[in-house]
């Protein structure tokens, strides 16, 4: 008989471990609530083993300095580092903190049409935000700046004394892998994100139509801020791309209706928006996420 073949290969990603996981997972969906219920078991028991092998181990080496130094490095690990927060024997790092800090005002956000996106976590004590959509240069900005996203990730991360509330691109030469502007939901997701073009095509204070994957959207550039939109009006779904546009105001050339183009708010009929997609720069190639 020959040797077993491994199903998943040594040095595999957590990506690859983790989908694996979820194959398994989506057969126990499909058996009844006894063949369930002795799954859980099964996993609750190897899990209770193997965390209280992991807490044993970490007490042991935290009597010496050498190997707990050896241990925080093992945390760079992806997959170390995934298995240590599973069992709640680490922290949470101040990033996923902070993330969970934002995630907790969006719902509060949304329901002013607006967003937040995180920027940048700065260790020790500085988080940069940018607010996105109807939050963004709207006057009671700074009223929830500081009564709902500050006071959230304060509670999340009270290490944190210093939020900055960022507008416009980012530096260029920030060593972020040359991500020059996220927006929006960027941070909270990865991947999805399809090319746009270069950032030069778009004209300055203007609109670009683009067909990406079938959506119709249009680009808008002005000054630091750029912005994705569905070509749609939101009055009758009409396209909006022959518009008059002065001072980043559009105006729908079918029955008027107008809009922001920084936050696709619509100044004739508040109740609505355009609808925004994520955007980012990087090098000054524009991509773009849809949203779903
Ligand atoms: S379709 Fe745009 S205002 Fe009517």
């Amino acid at each position: 008989m020959g040797e077993p073949q491994l199903k998943i290969p040594p040095n595999a990603s957590l990506d690859e471990l983790l989908s694996d996981i979820a194959r398994l997972e989506s057969v126990f969906d499909q058996w009844d609530e006894n063949q369930k219920s002795a799954v859980e078991n099964y996993r609750k028991s190897v899990d209770d083993l193997h965390r209280e092998a992991f807490r044993r181990f970490i007490a042991s080496v935290k009597s010496d300095p050498a190997a707990m130094a050896g241990l925080k490095s093992a945390l760079g690990d992806e997959i170390v580092y995934a298995v240590l927060r599973h069992f709640e024997l680490i922290r949470p790092s101040l990033q996923e903190r902070v993330e969970e800090a934002l995630d907790s005002i969006r719902p509060m956000l949304a329901s002013h049409g607006g967003d937040v996106e995180l920027v940048a976590v700065r260790p020790p004590d500085q988080v940069d935000v940018r607010f996105i959509g109807a939050c963004d240069g709207c006057p009671a900005s700074m009223l929830t700046f500081t009564a709902g996203v500050k006071k959230a990730i304060e509670t999340h991360c009270p290490e944190i004394t210093k939020i900055a509330q960022i507008r416009g691109l980012a530096d260029p030469s920030a060593a972020n892998g040359g991500v020059q502007f996220v927006s929006p939901f960027a941070v909270s997701q990865t991947g999805g994100w399809l090319e746009a073009g270069a950032l030069a095509d778009i004209p300055e204070g203007g609109v670009l139509k683009l067909k990406i994957a079938s959506e119709n959207v249009l680009l808008s550039k002005n000054g630091d801020i750029v912005s994705c939109f569905q070509n749609a009006c939101a009055h009758l779904n009409l396209p909006l791309d022959e518009g008059e546009i002065v001072g980043g105001i559009l105006t729908c050339p079918h029955h008027g209706f107008q809009y922001d183009l920084q936050s696709g708010e619509c100044l004739t009929a508040p109740e609505v928006q355009l609808q925004p997609h994520a955007v980012r720069v990087i090098n000054g190639l524009v991509e773009v996420r849809l949203a779903t």
